[in-house]
């Protein structure tokens, strides 16, 4: 299974967007992508793909797997939407870190041992998600704490969408040493599959900030605010928003599909797996067959 983590170390760079659509760009291929969204706050995966309906504490929910205290199954968690899986996010991965503390309090009184940061891949594994799914993507939030550490444990490697911009300089030039300080931290190696900058404008400061990037870049994604803002508003991918929204297509989104697919292909590549059925990249005719 080829598994990543969205990862930036500043919010609204793009990370959901590029979770969701690189999603959806997998499951067309013909593989099986589960997608874990851990943002706590509004505005987050669930939302933008229209599964963040029951969000109540009496709801089973991902944290209570993580904390040892299902009350369901772990399939009853996921939704289904575009042809991805999804577990949508709760209300109670605001307060994931005081469960998982108090889990681990009580598990040491009685003298076991619980890795705070080791329990998303610990409920993944038991619920055989590495045999059911060929792709598992999380999209953690920005900020350092169980989410990210969990996300990261359990993926292992990373997607770091990349703002062109200074701000987003400095960011990338802290990146290497972040990533060493995650490895050290969790203690597990952590690859870099891919920067993807967004919202690229083509200026001459854009081009030197995008030179200093020692990952691999497969696609630089251009400035796309009406369609990224339409997607939110139809709660889908930007695939389902041409297709289904849009009353023309314009050619320079249909390349922004394009650029969706062979991102996922490079992923895919770098993580050893093949799609089964890719389509002609942003090809919006194409027929996805049921696995
Ligand atoms: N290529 C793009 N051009 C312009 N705006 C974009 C582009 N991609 C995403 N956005 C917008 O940027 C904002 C932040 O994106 P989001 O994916 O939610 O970031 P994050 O998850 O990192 O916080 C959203 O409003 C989204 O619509
Ligand atoms: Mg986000």
């Amino acid at each position: 299974m080829l598994a990543y983590s969205t990862y930036s170390e500043a919010g609204g760079v793009g990370k959901t967007t590029t979770a969701a659509n690189l999603a959806v760009a997998h499951a067309r291929a013909g593989l099986r992508p589960l997608v874990v969204p851990l943002d706590p706050q509004d505005g987050d995966l669930s939302r933008l793909f229209g599964v963040d309906t029951d969000r109540t504490e009496s709801v089973d929910n991902l944290v209570r797997h993580m904390i040892r205290r299902p009350s369901g199954d772990f399939d009853d968690l996921v939704r289904t939407v575009e042809g991805v899986d999804i577990i949508p996010e709760h209300n109670m991965l605001s307060d994931l870190a005081e469960y998982l503390q108090r889990e681990k309090d009580q598990a040491e009184a009685m003298g076991e041992a619980f890795g705070m940061h080791a329990q998303l891949l610990r409920v993944l594994r038991e619920a055989g998600v590495p045999d059911k799914y060929d792709v598992l993507i999380c999209d953690p939030p920005a900020t350092e704490g169980p989410h990210l550490y969990n996300a990261i444990h359990a993926t292992r490697s990373l997607i770091i969408p990349v703002e062109p911009s200074a701000k987003g300089r400095a960011a990338v030039e802290g990146l290497e040493s972040l990533v060493a300080g995650l490895e050290d931290q969790l203690d597990v190696e952590v690859g870099v599959l891919a920067a993807v900058p967004i919202g690229f404008k083509n200026t001459r400061d854009q081009r030197t900030i995008l030179d200093e990037i020692d990952y691999p870049i497969p696609e630089v994604i251009g400035e796309r605010a009406s369609l990224m803002e339409g997607c939110w508003m139809q709660q889908c991918s930007a695939f389902e928003y041409v297709r289904e929204h849009r009353d023309r297509q314009r050619e320079y989104e249909i390349e922004t599909l394009a650029q969706f697919d062979r991102i996922a292909r490079h992923i895919e590549q770098q993580g050893g797996i093949e799609a089964p059925n890719p389509p002609e990249p942003g090809d919006l005719e194409h027929e996805v067959l049921s696995v």
